[in-house]
């Protein structure tokens, strides 16, 4: 992975955070006003984020569903992106998936499961109950991003699909579509698509692993993920998989894509580790954005990206610096 620049966002645009909260009722307003009459799965996630009440955020009081750290302000959000299909420039993903066709859309669910199938999102998103979580996003490139999220615990999903004793692992797949996914048919990648990223079962089923159907109080933006991608706040943002078209249940550790490409550089954990620095960069720290030349916002990284008290036990025994 290339080390980005993110110099062109200025600190002094960061949302302060009361803005952003009165802001929340206007976002709520607005997406009813735009919700349609069809049940499209579109319409299903406008309707299921509307519901949720700002007001109330008791999210606030859920250890490590929040931060009062400075949020990034939207537009850096979704105009610095790491999506490979749709290019390797930060830039890229905001200028490529504007066409990516996300309505109609269905998630395979295979292996070890009572209820394997293909479920329209639509029923995937109807009995949810949509929750806003502001987590931290490391990137293993060693910039992170404040983000609030709305969406619904990955917990809720897999207990859906009722996995048997034997599912010890989760596959997750991204679409492989290269006619809408330029970065998909460019001849230089080195990526064997579709991108693919897994989890234990005991990290997926952890309170934290999120699957994001909304950022900012509206839609996910096509290049961050639409419409669905897996958010987990403790390990680096490549495990965060976007646009998920499957997931499989599996006795055995899944390969990912990273790992394929180089597993000296890039682990199937990848828990954000201070101690472990990549072959080729330290991760002993971060540049939180917005960050220039002259205020690089440099902070120091901590284990498991603050969320030790979360999922620390998930790992209790293991060398951190050989499953790394
Ligand atoms: N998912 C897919 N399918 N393809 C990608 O290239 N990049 C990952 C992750 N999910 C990636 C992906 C990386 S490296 C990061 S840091 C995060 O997405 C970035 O998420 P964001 O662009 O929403 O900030």
């Amino acid at each position: 992975m290339i080390i980005g620049k993110p110099s062109d966002i200025r600190s002094s645009e960061i949302t302060p955070r009361s803005v952003y909260l009165r802001r929340r009722e206007f976002i709520g307003k607005s997406l009813i006003a735009s919700a349609g009459v069809s049940l499209s799965a579109v319409t299903v996630a406008s309707e299921q984020l509307k519901s949720l009440d700002y007001r109330k955020a008791d999210f606030k009081n859920k250890e490590g569903f929040y931060t009062n750290e400075a949020l990034a302000p939207y537009k850096d959000i979704k105009r610095f992106n790491n999506f490979y299909e749709f290019g390797s420039d930060k830039g890229d993903p905001e200028k490529h998936a504007q066409n990516l066709t996300v309505d109609p859309w269905s998630l395979t669910v295979e292996g070890e499961v009572e209820k394997p199938g293909v479920y329209h999102l639509e029923d995937i998103l109807k009995p949810v109950n949509i929750e806003e979580r502001i987590y931290r996003l490391r990137c293993v490139e060693a910039w992170s991003m404040v983000i609030p999220w709305q969406g619904f615990p990955l917990a809720d999903l897999i207990e859906r699909f009722q996995p048997s004793s034997k599912a010890k692992y989760i596959q997750f797949e991204t679409l492989h579509r290269p006619e809408e996914m330029p970065g998909q048919r460019a001849r230089t990648s080195t990526i064997d698509w579709p991108y693919v990223e897994g989890l234990r079962m005991d990290e997926a089923m952890n309170p934290l692993s999120l699957i994001a159907v909304g950022l900012y109080g509206k839609e996910l933006p096509k290049q961050n993920g639409a419409p669905l991608r897996l958010v987990i706040p403790w390990k680096y943002g490549f495990k965060s998989i976007k646009s998920i078209v499957k997931i499989r249940f599996l006795e055995k550790m899944p390969m990912t894509t990273w790992v394929s490409l180089a597993a000296s550089e890039y682990g199937f954990y990848a828990n954000v580790n201070p101690q472990v620095n990549h072959p080729r960069w330290s991760q002993g720290s971060e540049r939180r954005l917005p960050s220039n030349f002259f205020s690089p916002n440099r902070i120091p990284t901590k284990p498991f990206n603050g969320y030790a008290e979360q999922v620390s036990h998930l790992y209790a025994g293991m060398d951190l610096k050989k499953y790394y």
